[in-house]
């Protein structure tokens, strides 16, 4: 069951805001989002992607593409363009099905620029600075610290309260935004009275942090500058298996979990465990007395077989023409609850 798979380190959500659950039977909402800021990686998809596509039966879900978030870091506009399109293609392939879900591109709701100026106002320059993504995000881009990378959390908040999200499928890294957005959202209420949902991170537990396979100490990121680090969805299936079996270990020779003496080998048994289902543990003991040889191998064959199969479905999902009807049914309906929302907290104000 998904709930087993998941922690949830916040207070129950409904005590705390509004409540959904206007009659029993109402479904909780879910709302997440990646940007389109380079190709997704095994990362994003066993980090969020993966998890969505388990929570689109019970709960009703928001899947957006973050793209003026993307834009707090400089992007060709042509590239920034076609994976308008290739992401949402992506999330398509990797099981998302658009009859369940409602997939969109966040510049195509207005709601969510508006409302993201209304939460500026009140989010304090002390708060965003203690955000750790800024901080990194700054460290890296020291020529172009702009405004809109900084008040980028206070955009996410939006995203989020906009649909009145009981849950936020995110990775670890992610959970300090949500962990605002619960602030600002108390805030809202406790000075105009009950107004949004107070949202939860959802981050599951195996597959949370999936690192670079050639500095197993960072995260697998689609910014990274070497690509043998990072399996790209879209890598050929051959390609990515030799980025397997090059990956960086160790020198002890021993197959088992322990990110911080060998996390590169734990990354590894992450990766195979997210994508075969096996418990770590079992594939640990598979393992014991052999060498890595074996070991990186069955990693490998497990990466390409699932990118053969994600990859085939992606390429008839593109040609089939289905992405722009997704993309225009998902806007409309996501416009039509952001606006709801956005009107509610206009009056408040004022
Ligand atoms: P990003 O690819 O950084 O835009 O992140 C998109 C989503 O995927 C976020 O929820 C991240 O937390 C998650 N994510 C990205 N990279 C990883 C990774 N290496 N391991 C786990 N989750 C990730
Ligand atoms: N900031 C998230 C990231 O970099 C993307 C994102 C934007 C998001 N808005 C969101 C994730 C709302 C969850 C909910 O990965």
């Amino acid at each position: 069951m998904w709930y087993d798979t998941l922690v949830c380190n916040c207070v129950q959500t409904t005590f705390l805001g509004v409540c959904n659950m206007e009659n029993e039977n109402q479904k909780k909402v879910i709302l997440s989002g990646i940007q389109p800021s380079g190709e997704l990686t095994l990362g994003s998809y066993l980090g969020a992607i993966k998890n969505w596509v388990k929570l689109s039966d019970e709960y009703e879900c928001y899947y957006m593409l973050a793209d003026l978030h993307s834009i707090t870091v400089r992007q060709n506009p042509a590239d920034l363009r076609r994976r308008t399109l290739t992401q949402i293609a992506a999330y398509i392939a990797c099981g998302l099905d658009p009859e369940k879900n409602t997939i969109f591109i966040q510049s195509h709701v207005p709601a969510h620029a508006e409302l993201g100026w209304v939460l500026d106002c009140y989010t304090m320059f002390g708060e965003l600075s203690r955000m750790t993504q800024f901080k990194d995000k700054s460290a890296k881009n020291a020529d172009n610290i702009n405004a809109g990378l900084f008040t980028y959390p206070a955009l996410m908040a939006a995203d989020i309260l906009l649909y009145q999200a009981d849950l936020v499928p995110v990775g670890e890294d992610q959970k300090q935004h949500v962990e605002l957005t619960r602030n600002l959202a108390e805030r809202f209420n406790n000075r105009y009275g009950d107004t949004f949902v107070i949202p939860e991170p959802l981050v599951s537990k195996v597959g949370a942090k999936i690192y670079s396979l050639q500095d197993p100490t960072k995260k697998m990121s689609k910014s990274e500058e070497n690509p043998k680090g990072t399996i790209d969805l879209l890598d050929e299936p051959a390609v990515a298996r030799k980025k397997i079996m090059s990956a960086v270990t160790d020198s002890l020779g021993i197959i088992q979990y322990d990110p911080e003496h060998q996390p590169g080998v734990s990354n590894l048994l992450t990766i195979l465990s997210s994508l075969n289902g096996e418990s770590i543990e079992s594939i640990v003991e598979r393992y014991k007395g052999k060498g890595y040889g074996d070991f990186k191998k069955e990693v490998g064959a497990a990466v390409f077989d699932f990118l053969s199969e994600l990859q085939a479905k992606y390429k008839e999902i593109l040609s089939s023409g289905m992405v722009e009807q997704v993309i225009t049914e998902g806007n409309e309906k996501a416009r039509r609850s952001a606006h709801k929302k956005l009107m509610k907290v206009k009056k408040k104000v004022g």
